[in-house]
């Protein structure tokens, strides 16, 4: 990607479906009888990954923005190597299947670049429940011939995990709790549609799930949610451009932490029918951020924010307590001519200066973005290579920058 920095970012811009949303819904489709159409769906690598595995796994898919898919009948319950690697998320197939089928199989998601990301806690969910499950040749084997409720504590936090036991337990016998549940809006907006399909869930959106299991659910549509990360991306785009966007299509229910930051920072939130309108005053106020679960400031916002604060008035200190390793924008932002000191696992960021067009590279899907709006605020050119991580989160970038006035395109590498 090929940027030339400067402009002021003017206009609007239409936020799309969240893909932390609509990837855990396209695998509980696995659960239920009968047609699934969720509509809103963005055009996004993941999703065609996700796509591709539930394919192979029997499911019955049609569409592009607008999906249906059909789990009646699953012929096979294996994830492959070669498609979880390229995408973790595809773990979401193992509760729904071990629920569904009494057995799964899928390989093991390595690490990456952000972290080792375990997934002892969403076996150890599943064993609670009764499954039994055995790790071979980098794949795990889960089998459990009926699954039955118990109560589970989360030891820390988990969006993926809370959806991923949280699907089994719809189909157990009897009662399950979870206890320190996610609370990310994504997992909330899974649970309201597991109960449209029949689940009886209660303590939506709070960190203590109750669910009754039933033996059958059934296809539902449903909308999926607008993405609160792209939405925080275009907030920041607009505040370091020193521009006026009116961001369409977004909750801001859903970004209360990341607002009061910028407000923070100086920049100016108003929200306005069904979004909001983004604009800065005549400086930006360094503050200090750390990044929690729900509803603490996202993690996934940290790389975008730490931009932000390179252009801030003063010092900033940006701790992430989420991954352990989610400061490799750090190295691309200095390449920029960003001041930024990492002390364990807090980056101290001196604001105070402009930052000059460079040759970078994206190493993953949230440091890319950060690349991007430090580009759109630097003086000079910045070429981003490998931005194929950019195009697992976000749909045609460059189309709604350029749209803002942004100089932006897309070149091949
Ligand atoms: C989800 O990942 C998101 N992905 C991530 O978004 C997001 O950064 C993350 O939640 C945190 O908000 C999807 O929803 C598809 P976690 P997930 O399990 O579920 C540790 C993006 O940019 N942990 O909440 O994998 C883990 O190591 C992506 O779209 C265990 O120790 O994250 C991490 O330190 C990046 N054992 C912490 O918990 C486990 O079994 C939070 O991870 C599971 C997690």
């Amino acid at each position: 990607m090929v940027i030339r920095g400067g402009t002021r970012l003017k206009g609007e811009v239409t936020v799309s479906g969240a893909k932390n949303a609509a990837l855990p819904l396209m695998a509980s489709s696995i659960l239920t009888r009968g047609w699934n159409t969720f509509t809103g769906i963005p055009r996004l690598g993941d999703i065609a990954t996700m796509k591709q595995l539930l394919g192979h796994l029997g499911l019955k898919i049609e569409g592009g923005k607008d999906l249906r898919i059909r789990a009646d009948n699953l012929t096979c319950p294996e994830a492959s190597y070669n498609l979880v690697k390229t995408m973790r998320a595809s773990v979401l197939v193992l509760g729904p299947m071990l629920a569904r089928l009494g057995k799964a199989k899928v390989s093991l998601p390595g690490g990456c670049a952000i972290g080792a990301r375990p997934i002892d806690l969403h076996l150890r969910g599943f064993e609670a429940l009764g499954a039994k499950i055995n790790l071979s040749h980098g794949y795990i084997e889960a089998e459990a011939k009926k699954l039955r409720g118990n109560k589970i504590y989360f030891d820390t936090s988990t969006v993926t995990g809370t959806e991923n036991v949280l699907m089994a337990a719809c189909l157990a016998r009897g009662t399950t709790v979870l206890e320190n549940a996610a609370c990310e809006p994504e997992v909330a907006e899974l649970a309201r549609v597991l109960n449209k399909m029949g689940a009886r869930i209660e303590g939506v959106g709070t960190d203590i799930i109750e669910v009754e299991g039933v033996d059958e659910l059934k296809g539902v549509e449903h909308r999926v949610m607008p993405d609160r990360i792209e939405t925080g991306t275009f907030m920041i785009a607009a505040a370091m451009t020193g521009g006026e966007v009116k961001i369409k299509n977004c909750r801001v229910e859903h970004l209360d932490a990341l607002i009061s930051k910028l407000t923070e920072a100086g920049v100016t939130v108003m929200p306005e029918d069904e979004g909001m309108r983004v604009t800065v005053g005549d400086r930006l106020r360094s503050v200090d951020v750390k990044t929690l679960p729900y509803p603490g400031f996202p993690t996934d916002m940290q790389a975008q924010i730490m931009a932000l604060m390179c252009l801030a008035d003063s010092r900033s200190v940006i701790t992430e307590t989420v991954f352990e390793n989610r400061f490799i924008h750090v190295s691309e932002l200095k390449r920029m001519g960003a001041d930024i000191q990492i002390q364990g696992n807090s980056a101290i960021v001196r604001g105070g200066r402009k930052l000059s067009g460079a040759p970078v590279m994206a190493t993953d899907l949230r440091a890319s973005a950060s690349l991007i709006l430090a580009g759109l605020a630097a003086e000079g050119v910045t070429e981003i290579s490998r931005i194929y991580h950019l195009d697992r989160g976000y749909e045609r970038i460059e189309k709604k920058l350029s749209r803002l006035g942004a100089d932006i395109r897309r070149v091949k590498g």
